[in-house]
């Protein structure tokens, strides 16, 4: 079965494109066939895989304007890119009946090619972030240990809620993890408690730690295995999607 999983949080910030990046390479290099969906006009995970600008993007199939582009970054990682397009691709579809399915019905038919289709959701609760959710099995949730806030968790868990009673009675959220994590704050140890009791039994062992090679790396069109493969932030997504074959194994 695919696993299809949208890495969202509408704050800004919190480490989702690095995450869909880094998780999306990992799970490549363990084998698996992965499809990395940018959803975000802001298209950060185009650029850092070195598609600046790409002249057709998800944009043109979510609006029937064209196939998606689907680039081959290795044998067993594809990329479908963002560009700005995108950015009016939430009014376009505001009047068409069945808006929120439109990212569903074109993954349907993809699918079955990869073993994990990765979302990277932009830092919003629009259209585009509620395509995701309504396309996904599974929601993964970063958090910045840093700017930790209950009250937006409490806005995403609310919108997901809805999503399930109305469009996607699958829909989980199956896995939370801490980013820019630094053990020897008090303040991250304490988020990191907090975190446990809000999601019981969904929060993954391994702890993205702060690492500055995880902020050049994209700049330089590279993923952190290419990049800096000693680096704490290989290890961590290392580990990180380690975790998840693991749970996806279990299931
Ligand atoms: N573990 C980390 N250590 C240090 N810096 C990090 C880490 N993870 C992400 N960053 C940096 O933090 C910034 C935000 O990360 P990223 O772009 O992945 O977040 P995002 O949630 O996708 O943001 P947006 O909401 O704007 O899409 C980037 O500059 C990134 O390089
Ligand atoms: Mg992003």
């Amino acid at each position: 079965m695919t696993n299809i999983i949208a890495i969202a949080n509408h704050k800004g910030g919190v480490g989702k494109t690095t995450s869909v990046q880094n998780i999306g390479v990992a799970l490549s290099q363990l084998d698996n066939k992965v499809l990395l969906i940018d959803l975000d006009p802001q298209a950060n995970l185009s650029d850092s895989f070195g598609y600046e600008d790409a002249e057709t993007s998800i944009y043109d199939a979510l609006t029937d304007k064209g196939p998606a582009p689907i680039h081959k970054i290795s044998e067993t990682l594809y990329l479908i890119p963002s560009n700005l397009d995108l950015s009016v691709a939430e009014v376009e579809l505001s009047n068409i009946p069945g808006r929120e399915y439109v990212l569903r019905e074109l993954i349907n038919g993809w699918k079955d090619d990869y073993d994990y289709v990765i979302i990277d959701c932009p830092p919003s609760l629009g259209l585009l972030t509620i395509n995701a959710l309504t396309a996904c099995h599974e929601v993964y949730i970063p958090l910045d240990a840093q700017y930790f806030s209950m009250k937006g968790l409490d806005k995403l868990m609310f919108i997901l809620e809805k999503i399930k009673a109305r469009l996607n009675k699958e829909v989980e959220v199956t896995g939370v993890f801490l980013t820019q994590f630094d053990n020897r704050l008090v303040l991250n140890k304490n988020i990191a408690e907090m975190i446990e009791d809000y999601f019981p039994n969904k929060v993954f062992k391994t702890r993205i730690r702060k690492n500055i090679a995880l902020v050049e790396a994209p700049i330089d069109d590279q993923d952190i295995f290419a990049y800096a493969p000693g680096s704490n932030g290989a290890k961590d997504y290392k580990n990180l999607s380690i975790e998840i074959v693991n749970a996806h194994n279990k299931a």
